[in-house]
């Protein structure tokens, strides 16, 4: 199973072993990763999954859907590399995959 590390905007990390064919959003929610809220379930309408994909992987995962860029719009601190982790499948070309969460899903 491909190890993922989330971190923190505190600096905070948890890595996990996430399940192929799920989520990074999943891979989260099953570790009770702090700061992956995921209100809508996965859905592409909420953009509480956002995360930032670490450059080394963002041209291992494919493009964005326009519906998952729509929704993106919505989120705050959005930068090139943002993603919403419901919609990053896990594969085995993600083994090592760091995502960092912004500010506004991991402070106050
Ligand atoms: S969980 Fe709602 S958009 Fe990803």
């Amino acid at each position: 199973m491909p190890r993922i590390k989330f971190v923190m905007s505190s600096g905070a990390e948890h890595e996990v072993e996430a399940q192929e064919g799920t989520s990074v959003m999943q891979a989260a929610m099953d570790h009770l990763v702090p700061g992956m809220l995921a209100e809508c379930g996965g859905y592409t309408n909420c953009a509480t999954c956002h995360a930032y994909v670490d450059e080394a992987f963002v041209a291992k995962i494919p493009e964005p859907s326009e519906e998952e860029r729509v929704m993106l719009d919505c989120a705050f601190h959005v930068r090139p590399n943002s993603r919403l982790a419901c919609q990053v499948q896990v594969t085995p070309a993600l083994e090592g995959l760091v995502v960092h969460l912004p500010v506004s899903q991991t402070e106050g």
